[in-house]
């Protein structure tokens, strides 16, 4: 992974792929599928939604910090492996071979995914939903242009097609460096 602009960073997120969340805190280290997030902001901030069910919610209270790490298609089967167990007794990062290596923060990079952002928590609501300021972006070269997986939401995703460039007809949105 190399370091990628934080200015930048919101665009691996906005087009709603599905991440891989790592936390970390003590001597225990987590990884889960996340589909339920957005972007809040170009600072960048992000919310993600999940509950104390997951091991990973543990660590991320404990740990403060976590890594969206953005998979490419061809990691579909992992990824839904990745969401149906726990890591509180399994090392996820063993059973499925996920290399890692270590950014600013605890939680480890995924050296395989396309992009990682490591962000700190800003606020845990009541409903179960995490605002995150991401603080660190980095992005793998070899899988920059790799396609996305996108979920459903009932166990049929799709990957991302055609890219098309309408940037001269938004330009007045577009915050400056992106
Ligand atoms: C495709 C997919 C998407 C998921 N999205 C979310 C999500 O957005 N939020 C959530 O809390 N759980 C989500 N899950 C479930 C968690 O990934 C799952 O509970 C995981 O086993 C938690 O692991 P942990 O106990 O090691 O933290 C998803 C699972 C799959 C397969």
């Amino acid at each position: 992974m190399e370091p990628f602009s934080l200015q930048k960073a919101f665009t691996l997120i906005e087009p709603g792929p599905v991440l891989l969340m790592t936390t970390a805190s003590g001597m225990k280290r987590d990884v889960m599928t996340l589909t339920w997030h957005m972007v809040v902001d170009f600072s960048p901030r992000f919310a993600i939604s999940t509950g104390p069910w997951n091991f990973s919610w543990r660590l991320l209270k404990a740990g403060g910090t976590c890594v969206l790490a953005v998979p490419p298609a061809d990691w579909i089967r992992k990824v839904i492996a990745v969401g149906m167990i726990s890591g509180a007794e399994t090392d996820k990062f063993a059973r499925f071979d996920l290399e890692t290596e270590q950014g600013r923060y605890a939680p480890p990079l995924l050296t395989g995914c396309i992009g990682c952002i490591e962000c700190r928590v800003l606020r845990f609501f009541e409903e179960g939903i995490v605002l995150l300021q991401g603080e660190q972006a980095w992005l793998n070269p070899q899988k920059a242009d790799s396609p996305r997986i996108h979920a459903v939401g009932d166990g049929r995703f799709v990957t991302d097609g055609a890219a098309a460039d309408y940037r001269s007809l938004m330009a007045e949105k577009l915050p400056e460096g992106v």
